[in-house]
């Protein structure tokens, strides 16, 4: 896992290098945006499928999910000023279809089901990082995520502290593994890796009761 710091350190250096000319890279929101657009346009998912998402912040995501076509858009946020900001925006984008809900995804309204797509960057990050008890709430995260998707619905994540291997742990109980989105790498000490991880589950088929023995 990395370390919140070391991430800071990654950011602090593109943005010094940036000042001085050396290398303009993109912002880490930004790619991850295009990264998920540019996955949902090619497996060609339906603009009016339902996507959820988790943690949406100031609901950037969702203003350009919305550009790019989509027209079920419900974002959720456990912080009443981020609801508050990111309906400002999508106010001031002349983008009224968005749903937004103050909703903690780890006790989640019962009426917050049936999400054809979730889409997660950086919330399930924060809830691993809460110093209560993070490992029953990585579980509640995952028992949340199965109770809103529906079977057959897909898992995009962006984490910047978890590799492939732990994220694939993590989500291996009622989610199958599709595909990794290429991320930006770095290379530290001769050895080359990646500061975001980003990838796609999808959530399994329901088994039906009959088939249990
Ligand atoms: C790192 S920020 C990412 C925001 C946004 N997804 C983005 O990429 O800009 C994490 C977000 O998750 C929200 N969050 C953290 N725990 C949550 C929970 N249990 N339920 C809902 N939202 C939560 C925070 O309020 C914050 O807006």
């Amino acid at each position: 896992m990395l370390h919140m710091k070391e991430n800071c350190n990654i950011f602090k250096k593109t943005e010094i290098l940036e000042r001085f000319g050396i290398k303009k890279k993109k912002k880490f929101g930004e790619e991850s945006m295009v990264r998920l657009i540019r996955w949902m346009k090619k497996q060609k998912i339906p603009l009016d499928s339902s996507v959820l998402d988790i943690g949406t912040g100031n609901g950037i995501l969702l203003v350009e999910l919305a550009k790019s076509g989509y027209t079920n858009l419900t974002g959720i946020d456990y912080s009443p000023s981020a609801i508050t900001l990111s309906e400002e925006i999508i106010e001031e984008q002349g983008l009224p279809n968005i749903k937004l809900q103050v909703n903690d995804f780890l006790t989640p309204s019962a009426e917050l089901l049936g999400f054809q797509i979730c889409i997660d960057k950086g919330t399930f990050d924060a809830i691993s990082l809460n110093p209560d008890n993070a490992a029953a709430k990585r579980k509640q995260y995952v028992e949340s995520l199965c109770r809103v998707l529906n079977p057959e619905g897909f898992f995009l994540i962006t984490s910047c502290n978890w590799t492939k291997e732990e994220l694939l742990n993590e989500f291996r109980e009622g989610f199958d593994f599709l595909e990794e989105l290429p991320t930006p790498t770095f290379c530290f000490g001769g050895k080359t890796g990646n500061s975001v991880t980003s990838l796609v589950f999808q959530r399994k088929k329901l088994r039906h009761p009959s088939l249990t023995n």
